[in-house]
């Protein structure tokens, strides 16, 4: 598998540095309320911490949503039918895609992922699950429109975006997201999307603040990054790991706390925090059916089927890329 005509998905300077990354942390820490994006936790521990999150006893979404994939299979068949190129849009868990294939009996897998090397070892491990499958992986940033590859044209598609991904994005981004799948999939297309539901405000907390600490350590392991390679020398232990309620939008912010007056420099920059200002590092939207329905809608998906699991933490969506038509 190659890169799409050599156009390069990360641009390093001479020294090594992720361009984007350094304008994301410069421009971020510029604003009033502090904030980076949050794809820039996930680097190479970052992603371990993350897994480790998975398993906590508080981080309740990945066995919840695991459990509807066990549950629901036969649904799954009944409502999608065999046949289909399954593009995943992200690598695949080694858990949860295995789930979805068994009960569909899809016709190909296509896995879209702007990571390389985890693309090539997400695709080699489900080839070996799945002898007889075809596997086309696709390099590529699927937040914008992708080309899939030929092999696939024909065939009946079916997107499947887990882990209540989409809800690290605010309503416009995950609106042109929705929209770009829209475009790369095909009228006719189906949708498998992950939702992380409104719920306690309490247990929301806990599985973005855990007794473990997990969870803290993958927030501050951003500043850790940010020290490494951007030549930075913000005091890691002065900066804690918050979980926020925000209920007006209806989401889990992580944050990054100042527990005392600081000044620190990053790639050459001054920047100041006062004590309780806060770097904002992650939004996790919950959702409830209508504001689910409503943001698939508005992305060009219509909902067709919705599934939660047995505590009613979670859901799994299916929807349906229909025609334009005219009506009211
Ligand atoms: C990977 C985006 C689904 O928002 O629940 C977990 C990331 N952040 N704990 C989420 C995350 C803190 C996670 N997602």
């Amino acid at each position: 598998m190659s890169t799409e005509k050599g156009l390069k998905l990360v641009d390093r300077d001479e020294s090594g540095v992720d361009t984007a990354f350094r304008a994301d942390v410069l421009a971020g820490l510029a604003q009033e309320q502090k904030a980076v994006p949050a794809r820039w936790l996930y680097d190479d521990a970052g992603s371990q911490l993350f897994e480790d999150i998975t398993q906590l006893p508080e981080y309740y979404p990945t066995r919840a949503e695991t459990q509807i994939l066990r549950d629901q299979g036969e649904s799954f068949a009944d409502m999608i039918g065999e046949g289909r190129a399954v593009a995943e849009f992200g690598s695949g868990s080694s858990v949860k895609t295995p789930l979805l294939l068994s009960a569909i009996a899809p016709a190909a897998y296509v896995p879209l992922d702007i990571s390389g090397d985890f693309l090539r070892a997400a695709a080699a491990d489900l080839a070996e699950k799945f002898p007889g499958l075809p596997v086309y992986p696709v390099e590529a940033d699927f937040m914008r429109q992708v080309a899939l590859p030929s092999d696939v044209t024909d065939m009946p598609k079916l997107g499947f975006f887990p882990g209540s991904t989409i809800g690290n994005m605010i309503a416009r981004t995950a609106v042109d997201l929705l929209r770009n799948m829209r475009e790369t999939l095909g009228i006719g297309a189906q949708l498998l999307i992950g939702m992380d539901l409104i719920k306690d405000e309490r247990q929301l907390i806990a599985a973005y603040d855990d007794d473990a600490g997990v969870t803290a350590q993958f927030n501050t392991n951003l500043v850790r990054r940010i020290n490494r390679e951007l030549d930075g020398d913000m005091p890691v232990d002065a900066l804690v790991h918050e979980a926020r309620w925000n209920d007006d939008n209806a989401r889990v912010e992580m944050h990054l706390v100042a527990t005392k007056d600081m000044r620190f420099t990053v790639d050459g920059r001054a920047f100041a925090m006062t004590k309780g200002e806060s770097i904002h590092t992650e939004n996790s939207h919950k959702f409830n059916r209508r504001t689910s329905n409503m943001l698939l809608l508005a992305g060009g998906w219509e909902p067709q089927a919705r599934w939660l699991d047995k505590e009613e933490r979670f859901s799994l969506i299916l929807a349906e890329a229909r025609p334009p038509r005219s009506a009211p």
